[in-house]
């Protein structure tokens, strides 16, 4: 499986967000944390600033939608330049749907879960998604605990789909990123640990060699 880093920019400086993206030019994905203060206690960005920022940025968009009714926003932030669009298993709307709306507009769809959510509501649809997103933090703030206990939900979506791309987020580190690569997973969002580092290209190759070296 390829190793794949993706910077959060929810921890990078939002004034600032062209020089900020310049800084992890070497990201393969860079993940996008939407969120509308229902299904998480928190407000970040949405559609306009992202299709903002398509125009400075040549790497994929990972769009990780935090939010109550997925299915009727997809199509908006599939224009506005979203390449991944995750969207959560506990959200309310019919996951099929969503996945088939996302596939239409030529996008790439993702299940992302929490940690209290059984791996088994994700399964079902294992053979429509590109990615599957396994949180390994309550879902709503950068900067939180990476929590283990999450990761057999990793190894039994790898023995089950040997391809598939499965993404960890929250509170991936240099040392925590290779406990997930070691349960499966191959692609890392990583928020304090790239934009809280004093060079976050260098911590982007750090993370992706501890991770391979798994
Ligand atoms: C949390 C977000 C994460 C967050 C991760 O709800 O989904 O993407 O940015 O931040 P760190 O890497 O700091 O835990
Ligand atoms: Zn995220």
């Amino acid at each position: 499986m390829d190793i794949k880093i993706s910077p959060s920019i929810l921890s990078s400086d939002y004034a600032n967000l062209e020089k900020e993206l310049g800084r992890v030019s070497n990201a393969d994905l860079i993940h996008i944390d939407v969120m509308d203060g229902h299904f998480v206690p928190n407000i970040t960005i949405g559609i306009p600033v992202i299709a903002a920022i398509k125009k400075v940025c040549d790497i994929p968009f990972d769009v990780h939608l935090m939010i109550s009714e997925p299915y009727d926003y997809v199509e908006a932030f599939a224009k506005a330049g979203a390449d991944i669009i995750c969207f959560h298993a506990e959200s309310e709307g019919n996951i099929s749907a969503t996945i088939d709306r996302i596939l239409f507009l030529g996008k790439k769809p993702a299940i992302a879960i929490k940690p209290d959510t059984p791996v088994d509501v994700v399964l079902p649809y294992l053979d429509k998604l590109y990615m599957v997103l396994v949180m390994t933090v309550e879902p709503g703030f950068g900067g939180q605990s990476f929590m283990e206990r999450v990761l057999p939900k990793i190894t039994k979506i790898r023995e089950l789909r040997p391809d598939i791309d499965i993404e960890v987020d929250g509170g991936v580190d240099f040392s925590t990123v290779s406990l997930a690569a070691e349960a499966g997973a191959n692609v890392f969002v990583a928020g304090s640990a790239v934009f809280g580092s004093a060079c976050p290209s260098d911590a982007i190759e750090t993370l992706k060699n501890n991770a391979q070296a798994v």
